[in-house]
């Protein structure tokens, strides 16, 4: 299938992803099995051929829903028959209490143990109805670092990890085994990419092909250390949160959250925006994009997709209006006017949200 989107190449793997993928984390909580069927067929007809997962999903994890997303997608798998036509990326979740997760757990946590990684993949296959994950991501690190919306390094036990080349081997044998085609992290540190390609290269282990990090107009984190990396090393971004989970859209602007929205039923997750300078650099991108001319969700999509550093998009939608919207978004052209409205907000607010 031809698509409207760039094609962009995973890493330094032989796989060309549309630059727009999409995200499935509020299937099996926000949204039925029928309405992903629906958004991933739409998705499916507009070109895209990315879709990211993961075994956690729907979010806020919990025992009760947790694997109903993958297996949403394993039955529009099984019904479709079209299992090779699109690029199938999920993640085995880092050092966490979500115990349900496994039926063993060390210590009472998920962690990235051989065991643990053998269960998730062997789990997620099945969930999934594929014999094949064509990307197969670290979720969060199995290290006790500081993680989502952090703001200061703080001093863990960095002795207190699986050893980074061991969690090679373990995705090396599911690799050789065909479970797996190649390996990508996610809320992963400078260290730990640098970490993990140099184990790569002196141990001939799996190379990693993408980082998925939270990436928007206000969490800029990513461009000091990372981008460089992403850039010299060949393993590009997939940016998540990158409408900064509603508030680019201009939804929140007016100080209520509509009935359903993310900040509706689940206001934690959006507390990391309320920090520091977040509530006016949202207002200055909602404001430049009305100086621009242009819907904010445009400019918050066009913006991360345009880095030369991103390999892929990653879009969110509750509905099919959304996804649509969100699609067609990234049919626009990223002007210079825009660049220097993005790099304005930059000078002003680096990164508020992390
Ligand atoms: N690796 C990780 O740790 C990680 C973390 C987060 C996300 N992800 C991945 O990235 C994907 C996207 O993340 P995200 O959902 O946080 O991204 P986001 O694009 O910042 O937020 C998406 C949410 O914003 C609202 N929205 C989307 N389009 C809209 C529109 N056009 N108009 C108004 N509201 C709109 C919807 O929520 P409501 O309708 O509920 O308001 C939607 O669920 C996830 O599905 C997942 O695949 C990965």
């Amino acid at each position: 299938m031809t698509s409207p989107f760039d094609m962009r190449r995973l890493g330094r793997t032989d796989i060309n992803v549309t630059s727009v993928c999409l995200g499935t984390m509020t299937w099996g909580e926000q949204n039925t099995e029928k309405e992903a069927h629906a958004q991933l067929d739409y998705a499916r007809g507009e070109g895209i051929n990315f879709i990211d997962t993961a075994e956690m999903y729907p979010v806020p994890g919990r025992a009760e829903t947790q694997g109903r997303t993958e297996s949403y997608i394993g039955s529009w798998i099984k019904a479709r028959r079209k299992r090779d036509d699109f690029i199938l990326a999920t993640k085995v979740t880092g050092r966490s209490g979500m115990t349900w997760t496994r039926d063993k757990t060390d210590g009472g946590m998920t962690r990235h143990t051989r065991a643990q990684i053998d269960e998730a993949v062997e789990k997620s296959l099945k969930r999934l109805q594929t014999d094949y994950i064509d990307l197969y991501q670290l979720h969060w690190p199995d290290r006790g670092m500081p993680g989502f919306g952090f703001h200061s390094y703080y001093d863990y036990d960095t002795d207190d990890m699986e050893p980074l080349a061991d969690i090679l081997a373990v995705l090396a044998r599911h690799i050789e085994k065909g479970n797996i085609r190649h390996i990508g992290i996610s809320n992963e540190s400078a260290w730990g990419t640098m970490k993990y390609l140099e184990l790569s290269k002196t141990q001939g282990l799996p190379r990693i092909a993408s980082i998925q990090n939270v990436y928007s107009l206000v969490a800029r984190r990513f461009d000091y250390a990372q981008a460089e990396i992403a850039m010299r090393e060949d393993v590009g971004l997939l940016p998540y949160s990158i409408l900064g989970m509603g508030y680019l859209t201009g939804k929140y602007r007016d100080g209520t959250a509509p009935k359903g929205s993310r900040k509706d039923l689940f206001p934690q997750f959006l507390q990391r925006y309320h920090n520091h300078d977040g509530p006016a650099a949202i207002e200055a991108c909602l404001k430049a994009a009305d100086d621009l001319g242009i819907d904010p969700a445009v400019f918050a999509q066009k913006f991360t997709e345009s880095r030369a550093f991103v390999t892929s998009n990653i879009i969110g939608a509750t509905t099919l209006a959304q996804l649509k919207a969100n699609i067609d978004a990234h049919k626009i052209e990223w002007t210079e006017d825009m660049e220097k409205a993005a790099d304005d907000i930059h000078k002003r607010f680096r990164s508020p949200v992390c």
